[in-house]
C-alpha cells in the first residue's frame, strides 16, 4: 500500500489518468489507487463534500470520479470467485445438487460481481447501516451512520447517503459512472427514499424529504410544488433539488398541445404535495423500530 499523503493524492490520481493506457502495468498507479481505495473506504475522501460557499451546499470532487476510472482501466479481469475470509469460503450456499451454479472464467469476457449483496472497494459505510439483501453499493459511495438500505437497493458509484436515511426496498440511486454523469445524486440527513424509486442524474435530495413509493427524478423531470405553484427544475448549472422536508409523490398531468391533447395523454410527474408534518413522521417511524 502506497504512503502516498492525503493532499497529494489529488495530483498523483490526475497524473496517472492523464498517462491513459500508458498507466497501465505500473506499480505507482496502481498504489495511488489503492491509497484512494483506502481514504474513501475510511470515510475521508469523498466524492463530493458539503461546501456552503457553494451554490448546491456540495462540492463535487471531480479526481475521486476519475481515481475510481482509473481503477477500472489498471484492472485485468481476475477469478473472484474463490474469495475466502478467515479460512472459510465467505459465502455458503445449499441447493438441489442438479442445478449447480454455472462457472464462468476470466477468457469469457464476462464479469459476474462477487455477491447477493456487496460493497465494492472504495465505498464507505459507517456505523450502524444496515444492509438488506440483496442490495448492492457500488465503489465511491458514502454511506452515513444509521442509513437502512433496504433489499434491492442499489446506492450507485460516488452516491453520497447521510444519516438515518431509509433507502426503501429497490430504490435507485444512480451513480456517476454509467452513462457519464458530473455530479452524484446527494441524499442528505434524515430522508425516506420510498419503495420503487429512482434517484438520477446528479439530483439532490435535501434534508428530512419524503419520496414516497414510485417517484422517479432525473435531470430533466420538472417538479410541481403544490404549496406555492412553483415548479422546480435542473438548470445548466445545478441539478434538480428536492428542498428540505418535501414530501414529493408521484403524480401525472395532462398534455396540454398537440397529439397528446387530441389524444387525451398524460405523463409522469413529481408532486410535492406538501412539506413534512407529524403526520409524516407518524407514516415513516415504524422503520426506527427495524433498526
Ligand atoms: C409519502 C408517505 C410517507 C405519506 O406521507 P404523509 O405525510 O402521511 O401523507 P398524507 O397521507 O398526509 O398525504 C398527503 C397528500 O398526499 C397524497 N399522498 C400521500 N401518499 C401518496 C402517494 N404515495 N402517492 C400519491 N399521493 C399520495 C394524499 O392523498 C394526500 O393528498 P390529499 O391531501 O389531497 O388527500 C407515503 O405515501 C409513502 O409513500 N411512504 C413510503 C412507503 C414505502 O415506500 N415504504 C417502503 C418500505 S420498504
Amino acid at each position: 500500500m502506497s504512503n502516498i499523503p492525503a493532499h497529494e493524492l489529488e495530483p498523483t490520481i490526475d497524473h496517472w489518468f492523464a498517462q491513459g493506457s500508458a498507466a497501465i502495468g505500473h506499480d505507482d498507479a496502481i498504489g495511488a489507487f489503492n491509497r484512494l481505495l483506502q481514504l474513501l473506504e475510511a470515510g475521508s475522501v469523498r466524492a463530493a463534500s458539503p461546501d456552503l460557499t457553494s451554490p448546491t451546499a456540495w462540492r463535487v470532487n471531480a479526481w475521486v470520479k476519475r481515481g475510481i476510472l482509473l481503477g477500472f482501466r489498471l484492472g485485468a479481469l481476475a477469478d473472484m470467485s474463490g474469495v475466502h475470509h478467515l479460512g472459510q469460503a465467505a459465502l455458503s450456499f445449499v441447493d438441489k445438487q442438479t442445478y449447480p451454479i454455472r462457472r464462468f472464467t476470466p477468457e469469457q469476457g464476462i464479469r459476474i460481481v462477487p455477491g447477493g449483496s456487496s460493497v465494492r472497494s472504495g465505498a464507505y459505510l459507517a456505523r450502524g447501516v444496515v444492509m438488506m439483501p440483496p442490495a448492492y453499493v457500488n465503489a465511491g459511495a458514502y454511506v452515513d451512520e444509521g442509513t437502512m438500505i433496504d433489499s434491492h437497493a442499489l446506492v450507485g458509484s460516488c452516491a453520497q447517503i447521510g444519516k438515518r436515511v431509509h433507502l426503501s426496498a429497490a430504490a435507485q440511486i444512480g451513480g456517476v459512472l454509467e452513462p457519464v454523469n458530473a455530479s452524484p445524486v446527494i441524499i442528505e440527513d434524515d430522508c425516506l427514499i420510498g419503495g420503487n424509486t429512482g434517484v438520477y442524474e446528479g439530483t439532490i435530495v435535501r434534508s428530512r424529504a419524503v419520496l414516497a413509493a414510485g417517484v422517479i427524478l432525473t435531470r430533466g423531470t420538472p417538479v410541481y410544488d403544490l404549496t406555492d405553484g412553483s415548479i422546480l427544475k435542473a438548470t445548466a448549472e445545478t441539478p434538480l433539488i428536492i428542498p428540505p422536508g418535501a414530501v414529493v409523490v408521484a403524480g401525472s398531468r395532462a398534455i396540454t398541445t398537440g397529439a397528446g391533447k387530441h389524444l387525451g395523454l398524460s405523463v409522469y410527474t413529481p408532486i410535492i404535495v406538501k412539506y413534512r408534518d407529524e403526520k409524516t413522521d407518524l407514516s415513516t417511524t415504524l422503520e426506527d423500530l427495524l433498526r
